[in-house]
């Protein structure tokens, strides 16, 4: 029986394209679900181009109300009865209840090498903090933002002539690498932190 996961986008869902093509032929995992909070996310067409079965919930008519937009999360999640679930690129903060329904087994990419810069904008503060690398991780998630166990991490050096836009899209492909590395070992009971390059 494949590991069930579900994907959890708010954009254009470039990690989650390299997820799911991670998930083919000997993995142990398949990818059951792509759901936004945005209809109009880009990476919702480029799944079902993938043959994802695809959603949304429209965190808007839920306005401030996020305990409501969770649980409407939670049934949509429900029917597709995933045993894992990926954040890429979702941006919306989950609640508590939320996030200790999924303990365990809910992991998300941030932009940063945590502990370093939470929240947004990682790539503007480690250019203005004048780090020497930058970088991202995959984490558990946990009921704190962007907190949680880390189950790996990629570095990018930084370049004198950087701006946000290169870093990040230089990140970005770090990302994708890693992502799909780490899951594969998360599913396969590996948590201890994996290092790249
Ligand atoms: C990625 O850089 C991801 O790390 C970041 O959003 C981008 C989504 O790109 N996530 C966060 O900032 C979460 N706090 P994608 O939609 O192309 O995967």
């Amino acid at each position: 029986m494949s590991t069930r996961v579900a994907i959890l986008i708010s954009g254009g869902g470039s990690n989650m394209v390299a997820l799911a093509r991670s998930m083919t032929g000997d993995h142990p995992a398949r990818p059951v679900l792509v759901l936004s909070n945005r209809p109009d996310a880009g990476g919702l067409d480029k799944a079902r181009a993938l043959d994802i079965p695809t959603d949304f919930v429209d965190h808007r008519p839920f306005g401030q109300d996020r305990a409501s937009f969770d649980d409407a999360l939670q049934a949509r999640l429900a029917e597709a009865a995933p045993d894992l679930i990926c954040c890429a690129g979702f941006m919306r903060i989950l609640t508590a209840g939320f996030v200790e329904t999924w303990t365990g087994r809910m992991l998300n990419i941030h932009p940063s090498l945590l502990p370093k810069y939470r929240g947004l904008n990682t790539h503007a503060r480690a250019l203005a903090a004048g780090d020497a690398e930058h970088g991202c991780t995959v984490h558990l998630v946990t009921p704190e933002l962007d907190d949680g166990p880390i189950l790996g991490q990629a570095r990018v050096p930084v370049q004198d002539r950087d701006t946000a836009e290169t870093l990040a899209a230089r990140v970005l492909e770090m990302e994708h690498r890693l992502y799909p590395a780490v899951l594969r070992r998360f599913v396969d009971g590996e948590t201890a932190p994996l290092c790249l390059p």
